[in-house]
């Protein structure tokens, strides 16, 4: 069995910015505030008419262009979301048509912001088992279209972008070591659009009550989230005879800067081998492991041979950890 080595790395975020002055227009909040809760400065946002697919469309081609991949050598996509551009067809179906991919399966999977982890982990099981040679893992978000603009507890923190991973056999001891994927069902009201599934299609009176949107109880979040991602980090790394010492890299979902500075604390990482670029992205979900890989990768922050430790979280719950050999 070969390891699934990522060959190619990809992210977009739409031009729209929204700050945290724009924010203190908008609800009764202040920068101060966002900053020292969250370590969030700005996120971007899609326009009217964006959604999901176009987002995850930009991420791919970059990806597939440093991969040197052609649309037509992808055997498989797969796409993390929260909420695709409609229920059916699914966004990796519409990414596979517009990308061209005309021998690819493609899916879409529902773990929230774990969407970066879990996509991945389903991506890399295909290579590992000999299945497909080339596969296309995405996470693309536009929770903005999910996020009550009057509700300061989520509106400050959830934003819009892509990121993509080429996979492909690794010729040697590089690649995705192992993968570890958790949930709990228990937590799932902490965080919850309730309505607009087949269980509470909308209605005047859904749309009334705003339950088309995140609900979340995000003080309750946050101590689970903290303890989840600390417990999953040091397990994979335990399981694979590693320590925090051993790491290059750590590239957690960027939630929020406490809850990753919590998280690292327990790890016991030196902040500086810690991937952040939450205070210009915000929280966005199953893209948001992508896209702090990206920049990681394109400004020089790993090099061959690292040893680099993914995390993530989100409702459900939902979590999980990747390491990978780069
Ligand atoms: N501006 C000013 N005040 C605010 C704001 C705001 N934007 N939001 C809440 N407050 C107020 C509250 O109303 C409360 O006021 P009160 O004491 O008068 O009632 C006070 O601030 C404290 O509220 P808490 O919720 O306890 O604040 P906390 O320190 O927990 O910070 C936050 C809130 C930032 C939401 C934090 O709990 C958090 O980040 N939680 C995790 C959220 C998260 O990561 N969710 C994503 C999960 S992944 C996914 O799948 C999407």
């Amino acid at each position: 069995m070969s390891r699934a080595r990522i060959v190619g790395i990809g992210a977009y975020a739409p031009k729209r910015i929204l700050t945290n002055q724009d924010l203190e227009k908008m609800v009764d909040t202040s920068d101060e505030w966002i900053v020292q809760r969250t370590g969030i400065r700005q996120r971007h946002l899609v326009e009217d008419g964006e959604g999901p697919s176009d987002l995850a469309i930009r991420a791919a081609q970059q990806a597939m262009e440093r991969a040197q991949v052609a649309p037509e050598e992808i055997d498989f996509i797969v796409v993390g979301t929260t909420a695709g551009d409609m229920h059916f067809p699914t966004t990796a179906n519409l990414v596979q048509h517009r990308l061209g991919c005309r021998n690819a399966g493609s899916v879409d999977i529902y773990a929230a912001c774990s969407g970066s982890v879990y996509s991945l982990s389903i991506g890399a099981q295909y290579i590992q088992t000999g299945k497909y040679r080339t596969v296309l893992c995405i996470g693309s978000e536009c929770l903005s279209r999910i996020t009550d603009f009057t509700d300061r507890g989520t509106c400050i923190l959830l934003a819009d972008a892509a990121g993509a991973a080429v996979l492909r056999p690794a010729a040697d001891d590089s690649g995705i070591i192992d993968t570890d994927l958790y949930s709990d069902g228990r937590y799932g009201e902490l965080l919850i659009m309730p309505a607009g599934g087949a269980l509470r299609p909308a209605t005047h009176e859904t749309v009334d009550q705003r339950l088309h949107y995140a609900k979340m109880k995000g003080n309750e979040v946050f101590k689970v989230a903290v303890r989840m991602f600390g417990e999953c980090a040091e397990r994979i790394l335990k399981n694979n005879g590693f320590t925090a010492a051993d790491l290059d890299l750590f590239v957690p979902h960027q939630a929020n800067l406490r809850i990753i500075e919590a998280a690292v604390k327990r790890l016991q990482v030196p902040m500086e081998k810690v991937m952040i670029n939450v205070e210009r992205y915000g929280n966005t979900g199953a893209a948001s492991v992508y896209v702090a890989l990206e920049e990681a990768w394109s400004s020089g922050r790993i090099k061959p041979n690292d040893l680099v430790l993914l995390a993530a979280f989100g409702g459900g719950f939902t979590w999980g950890a990747a390491l990978l050999r780069w």
